[in-house]
């Protein structure tokens, strides 16, 4: 069986934040094993690392072969404090007006992807399967070609796609569909996301959509489809019925939200809404309280600095107008909490709110389903702008965070909500989240890799044979 090889700019080691890439994948590489290939800035932090030749280490104590790429620290903020999250990030989540582009971000972000490649190259055996994770690595399998890598490469981008018209804001945007053609197969997360590569790839003379749903860029041939991640949904609900952490008091309602304090989260929009429905609904002054978990993050970049001061300044204010003695509306936790207390705090609260402006999926959507007890589940609040969407967004009550009225009247809903809707909307729910697990995701994704492997060998084949032995048509 060919090995799995996943590179990404963050791996799991130890103390590490993780977003929903590591979350996902790390919960695939326990199962399967393979090599995981990361991006480390200062070698020097990484307890227990051994010098694996020219720029890598490695690090052991994981169920799957660990390797950090080391890369120089300015370089490092440059690719991805630069180019990866004040260009690319801001672009793929429709925040134009954050897109700070500096000729220096674009040479690091391209120097420290050919320089992986060398890492990755080296590793590399010819069986390996390849699977290359988010936007910190659109060049990546085109500098891994310039290294005479030939094997599959696969793609998966874990946030939106940007649509046809954001995406001239990117200054040579040709090269960028260049890069994404390198790849074999370029997994995005929702059939929305499809729509917009296409849409954007149409718009350039060199693209060609032959019949067989696969897409010509220049002289490359590759595809583009869909496979909306999942989370370990049987371990996470397992956690959560066993977790001992306690939302106290417990007479009170609560309501949830757990995210990186990113702008994309409509962290704002929510602490208005959660304002409003206190100033309208008076009976829930006292009653209601919310949570909200905010984990810090990426806070060299001046957006993320000043969404930080905006919170601060809104759930202080909030807080300021309808606390009481043993009363507190909004508990804000600037800081992360360890995945079982958060899956605890999850199956105890009964609304989640997941209502982000833009997200690739939000796995935190299906993070509170799955941790539901499913007799008195609650209740899942949704934007239309998140991933999770297109699978939940049927069953799941649909607030939107440009509408702050009817965010708070769609939260007011949600706590009166019925058992027996509540039963049936979390059932349906729960199986899909299930289902289409993370395992059902990296499967589809992989076995769809495999396909175009075995395709283009069976082509390179064919093109070997000579003219008489070829079949014909
Ligand atoms: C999102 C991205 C991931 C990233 C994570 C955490 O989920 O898709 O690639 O790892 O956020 O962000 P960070 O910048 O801390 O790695």
């Amino acid at each position: 069986m060919s090995r799995l090889v996943v590179v990404s700019n963050r791996m799991p080691l130890g103390s590490n934040p993780s977003g929903g890439l590591v979350v996902a994948l790390q919960d695939a590489m326990e199962k399967g094993g393979g090599l995981w290939i990361g991006v480390q800035p200062d070698a020097d932090v990484l307890e227990g690392a051994e010098p694996a030749g020219e720029n890598a280490v490695s690090v052991p104590g994981a169920n799957f072969d660990r390797v950090a790429a080391v890369v120089p620290a300015s370089a490092y903020d440059d690719y991805y404090l630069g180019y990866a999250n004040s260009v690319l990030w801001p672009l793929c989540h429709g925040r134009m007006e954050l897109i700070e582009q500096r000729p220096h971000y674009r040479a690091a972000y391209e120097a420290i992807n050919s320089r992986l490649a060398k890492v990755v190259a080296r590793f590399l055996r010819p069986d390996d399967i390849l699977w290359v994770h988010d936007y910190h690595h659109l060049p990546l399998a085109a500098a891994l070609r310039a290294e005479g890598v030939q094997n599959a490469i696969g793609f998966f981008l874990h946030i939106p796609f940007p649509t046809a018209a954001n995406i001239h804001a990117v200054t040579g945007v040709e090269d960028v569909m260049s890069w994404i053609s390198q790849y074999d197969l370029v997994g995005l997360q929702t059939q929305r996301d499809v729509s917009s590569a296409m849409d954007v790839f149409r718009q350039f003379p060199d693209s060609q959509f032959l019949m067989d749903g696969s897409l010509r860029f220049r002289n490359r041939t590759f595809e583009i489809k869909s496979f909306p991640i999942g989370i370990d949904a049987a371990a996470f609900r397992d956690i959560a019925a066993r977790s001992r952490a306690r939302l106290a008091p417990r007479a009170r309602r609560w309501i949830i939200g757990a995210e990186r304090l990113d702008y994309s989260k409509g962290l704002p929009h929510r602490l208005r809404a959660f304002g409003k429905l206190l100033e309208t609904e008076i009976d829930l002054q006292g009653a209601v309280s919310f949570l909200q978990i905010a984990s810090p993050t990426r806070e060299d970049v001046q957006a993320y600095r000043e969404i930080r001061e905006e919170l601060e300044q809104l759930s202080g204010a909030v807080n300021g107008r309808f606390s009481d003695i043993n009363y507190t509306p909004i508990q804000y936790l600037n800081r992360g909490v360890p995945r079982d207390r958060l899956a605890g705090l999850f199956r105890q609260a009964d609304v989640g709110l997941v209502t982000p402006l833009a997200d690739g999926m939000n796995l935190v959507a299906k993070e509170y389903v799955a941790a539901q007890d499913a007799e008195d589940p609650g209740v899942l609040v949704l934007s239309g702008f998140a991933g999770a969407h297109e699978q939940l967004g049927q069953h799941a009550l649909i607030a939107n965070p440009y509408d702050i009225e009817q965010m708070a009247r769609t939260i007011a809903a949600a706590l009166l909500m019925p058992l027996e809707e509540r039963i049936e909307r979390h059932q349906a729910m729960l199986r899909i989240v299930m289902e289409q697990d993370v395992a059902w995701w990296s499967e589809s994704f992989l076995n769809a890799l495999e396909a175009k492997r075995l395709g283009s060998e069976f082509l390179s084949i064919l093109k070997r044979l000579p003219d008489h032995d070829r079949v014909s048509d």
